[in-house]
């Protein structure tokens, strides 16, 4: 029988890289939460930066599927090492090509991507209302 799901799927889905949570509150972390109409999962994806604007640590949680599991654990562990304005041009596309998605399967790394650009955009906003403050 064709196997339903690609190698590197099922290994980021048993071993998921970077599970876990960061304190939201911390100003140098940066916290997406996005869910997919379609199935109703949810994904939290969060980066932590330098001063440098490098993302030096990450962290997720999924509520959902495989391939939304596979796709956040790539992704934490594409973007770290990453300076958000490259971590931003991570497509869906590419994490959906790296771990063979199914195109049904889609909109499951569209989560992945959707997430990542949250979390530079709350960073972001943390970061304005900071240096509002001053
Ligand atoms: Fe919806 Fe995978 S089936 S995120």
């Amino acid at each position: 029988a064709a196997r339903a799901y690609h190698d590197k799927v099922i290994d980021h889905y048993e071993n998921p890289r970077n599970v876990g949570s960061m304190d939201k509150n911390d100003k140098n972390v940066g916290t997406g939460l996005v869910g997919a109409p379609a199935c109703g999962d949810v994904m939290k994806l969060q980066i932590r930066v330098n001063n440098d604007g490098e993302i030096v640590e990450t962290a997720f949680k999924t509520f959902g599927c495989g391939s939304a599991i596979a796709s956040s654990s790539l992704a934490t562990e594409w973007v770290k090492g990453m300076n958000v304005d490259d971590a931003r041009k991570i497509k869906n596309s590419d994490i959906a090509k790296e771990l063979s998605l199914p195109p049904v399967k889609l909109h499951c790394s569209m989560l992945a991507e959707d997430a990542i650009k949250a979390a530079i955009a709350n960073l972001k906003e943390k970061r304005t209302e900071a240096g509002a403050q001053n």
